[in-house]
Formats: structure tokens, sequence, C-alpha cells
């Protein structure tokens, strides 16, 4: 992030201080009864008028420089809040470093980056796409005070950021971040098959196959769940009132030497080690999250698991920083697994309070003509 960013980012910080009363009322997670709750920031408590403020402001294009990039551009409710490009394009069609991961259960997660261990925000986060300059995600640095403008115009958002704050009332950095984080800690995704199945004791609601491959995932010959663990397939983890959260970061064997373009966490804290370590994905929705990884060189499940056989992508004599866990690194020879990629139903985007608000010609609505 520039200094323009820092700017905002002190402000935010320090109005953090002084959170107004917010309305609690309304929410109800969409938790299945085995589902903990996630962590919620005291300054910022969830509510429906909130939540719905935030799919608003999520779907809303007008919060880019030129009015033609929200954030559902880059994260879609159809591919589980991805984008299906391997990486993120931008204002301008400026092309990014990085894949934009799903959101799912992002509330979840306490790290908010591929290889950022400092982003543990939601509501910091959302300044990266808004200011970010390299890449230019949004590009609104320097509008705010139109964006704002533009925002409290309109006749919906004059009522809605008077319900969701009432002692506050104005879009501004403070009630709109915080209306975008309480809309994303609201993606929950916990209906799948494999749900049903393993938590909801409906034996039926998986197919043989897919048993097959749960018992191949598990097993230690193939090592997947020592980093795909847990309740979201990841070993990074946060909920409501546990003292600790789970952080894994790894090197899965994609390159041999990472670009400077995207080095993984040696970015950010500058240890030589911390090369190619980026933070490992849940694998829920995996099906429709397409391209893979960190900057998305894989385009299907069968060649995510075609990487994982080989022992990482060039192979491990070649890879010196891979983990010893990568399945094909174990016993030195790649191995073939009898792995197969079976796409679960989705169910994400079939959930109508998750969608685009807006009708088709108002001008919230995304209008690049690659989209
Ligand atoms: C141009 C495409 C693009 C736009 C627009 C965009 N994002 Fe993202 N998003 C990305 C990419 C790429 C990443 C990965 C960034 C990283 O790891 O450093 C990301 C990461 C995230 C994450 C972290 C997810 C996780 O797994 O922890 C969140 C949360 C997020 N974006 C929310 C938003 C919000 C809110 C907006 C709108 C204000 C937005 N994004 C707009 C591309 C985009
Ligand atoms: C040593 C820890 C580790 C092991 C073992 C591991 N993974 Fe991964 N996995 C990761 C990390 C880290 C990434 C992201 C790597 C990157 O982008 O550079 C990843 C990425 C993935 C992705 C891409 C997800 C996305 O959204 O882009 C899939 C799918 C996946 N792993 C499946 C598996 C399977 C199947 C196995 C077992 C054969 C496995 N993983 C074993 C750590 C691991």
């Amino acid at each position: 992030m520039r200094r323009a960013a820092l700017g905002v980012v002190l402000a935010l910080l320090t109005r953090a201080v002084m959170a107004p009363a917010q309305a609690q009322e309304g929410f109800d997670w969409p938790l299945p009864d085995w589902m903990p709750r996630p962590p919620v920031p005291e300054d910022n408590p969830m509510s429906a008028a909130k939540v719905d403020l935030g799919r608003h402001l999520f779907y809303d294009a007008r919060l880019s420089g030129d009015g033609t990039v929200a954030c559902a551009s880059c994260h879609d409710p159809a591919r589980a809040f991805t984008d299906g490009r391997d990486r993120a394009v931008g204002i301008h069609g400026t092309v990014g470093n990085l894949n934009a991961p799903s959101l799912a259960n992002v509330a979840y997660l306490p790290v908010n980056a591929w290889a950022n261990p400092h982003m543990t925000s939601l509501e910091f986060q959302a300044l990266v796409p808004l200011f970010g300059e390299a890449p230019d995600e949004m590009g609104a640095t320097g509008q705010e005070a139109r964006i704002f403008a533009t925002l409290a115009a309109d006749p919906y958002y004059g009522k809605a950021f008077a319900a969701a704050f009432p002692d506050r009332r104005d879009p501004d950095l403070f009630t709109v971040t915080r209306a975008l984080a309480a809309f994303q800690r609201s993606l929950m995704s916990f209906d799948s098959p494999y749900d049903r199945f393993k938590y909801g004791g409906d034996l039926d609601a998986l197919s043989e196959a897919a048993k097959r491959g749960e018992q191949l995932f598990f097993d230690h010959r193939f090592e997947c769940y020592h980093c795909h663990q847990g309740v979201l397939f990841t070993d990074n983890f946060q909920r409501e009132g546990s003292p600790w959260v789970e952080i894994g970061f790894h090197n899965a064997g994609l390159y041999t030497e990472y670009p400077a373009s995207a080095p993984g966490r040696i970015e950010i804290t500058g240890v030589p080690g911390d090369a190619g370590l980026f933070r490992t994905p849940s694998l829920r929705n995996v099906a429709v999250t397409a391209p893979y990884m960190h900057d998305g060189p894989i385009p299907d499940l069968r060649g995510v698991l075609a990487h994982y056989a080989r022992g990482g992508r060039e192979g491990p004599r070649q890879s010196g920083w891979h983990d010893r866990r990568l399945s094909g690194v174990r016993g030195g020879k790649p191995r073939h697994h009898r792995l197969s990629a079976q796409p679960d139903r989705r169910d994400l985007p079939d959930q109508p309070r998750l969608a685009a608000p807006w009708l088709d010609d108002h001008p919230a609505r995304i209008n690049r003509a690659d989209l």
C-alpha cells in the first residue's frame, strides 16, 4: 500500500478507538448447530441492517475510482466469491500478481491474505482493494469525497447507513469498511453433501467414490490433511471465544524460484526461509474456485492432484524449499495417486441473501465490458 492509503489507514484506526453506538439487533448466523460462531470485533457488532448495507456496498461499482469495479467484480458469488481468472484484473484492466481467493467462511480466517501475516482484520483488509496502488484494484485513492457524496445521494443508502450506524449515519471510511466486513462475516458455507455426511449423520449424502476420496485425503501417505485440516480444510482457523488462533503458511512446491512479483511471506517479513510460503487455502467450494494456487497457474483439480503426485511442480529434486510433507516427496519418488477430482454441489451461489441487490439499469451495477 502506498502513502495515500497509509493516511486513510491511520484515520481509520483513530476513529476505531471512538466507536459510536451501533445497532446490534436482528442478525442470525446462518450456521448449523455443529459449527461455532466466528469472532466479531467489539467495535463492529453484527446486525441485519449492517449486513444488508454491506451487501449493497460489496456489489456497488461506484466505490471504485471510475465506477467500473466492485468487490464482486473479483469476488463473484457464482464462483464462491472468486473470479475465474488466474490473477485478478482491476481498474483500467490492471492485471495483479495474485489469484482472488474465495470469501466463503472468511470470518474464520485469522489472516486475510495469501502472503501477508499482518493482514488480520476484515475492516482493515477492505482498504487494500479500495486504495491499494500496486496493483490498482479499485483505484479509489483521492476520490474518497466524491465517492462518499455519490453514496450519500443514493436513496437506499440514505436510509441504510442511518439504520446500520444510528449515531453516525453517513458513508465514510469508518462505516463503509465496517459494513463490508459485517457482510463478509455473514458469508457462511456449511451445507455441502460432505457436511451432511460428516456432521449431519446422513450417510447417503456422499457417493461411494467420494467416500473413498475422503479416506485418501485423510490417509497419511497423501498428507493433504496435515495442512488442509479441520472443518475448513485449512490450518488457518479462529472462532468465537477461543483464546488461540491457528495460522499455517507452507511452500506447496509451485516454483523452484518464486518470482519477485509474488515471492511469498518473505515479501512482508524479509526472512529468507519465508520465500514461497503462502497461507493454506480452504478447500471448501474448491470445485468452483478454479484456477488454483496463489497466482492461478493450475487450471483444474486434476492438475492440482498431478502437482501433488509429482511432489511439486518441478519434481522433488529441483525444488529444495518444498515442505517435506508434500506427498510425492515422501519416499523420494513421485507416487501415482489414485486421487480423483469429484466436483461437489455448490451451496453458496444458491443463497439469495448473498446475491447482487441492484437492478440492471442502476448505476451501482458493474459495467465493465469484459464481465
Ligand atoms: C481487482 C480484483 C479485486 C477486487 C476489486 C477486490 N478484491 Fe478482494 N482480493 C483480490 C485478490 C487478488 C486478493 C488476494 C490479496 C492478497 O492475498 O494479498 C483478495 C483478497 C481479499 C480478501 C482476503 C480473503 C481471504 O481469503 O482471507 C478479502 C476479505 C477481500 N479480498 C475482500 C474484498 C473487498 C471487501 C473488496 C471490495 C472493497 C474486494 N476484495 C475487492 C482481488 C480483488
Ligand atoms: C505442506 C502443506 C500442504 C500439503 C501437505 C498439501 N497442501 Fe494443498 N496447499 C497448501 C498450500 C500452502 C497451498 C497454496 C500454495 C500456493 O498457492 O503457492 C495449497 C493449495 C492447494 C489447492 C488449491 C486451492 C486454491 O484455492 O487455490 C488445492 C486444491 C490443494 N492444495 C489440495 C491439496 C491436496 C489434495 C493435497 C494432498 C494430496 C494437498 N493439498 C496437500 C498446503 C498443502
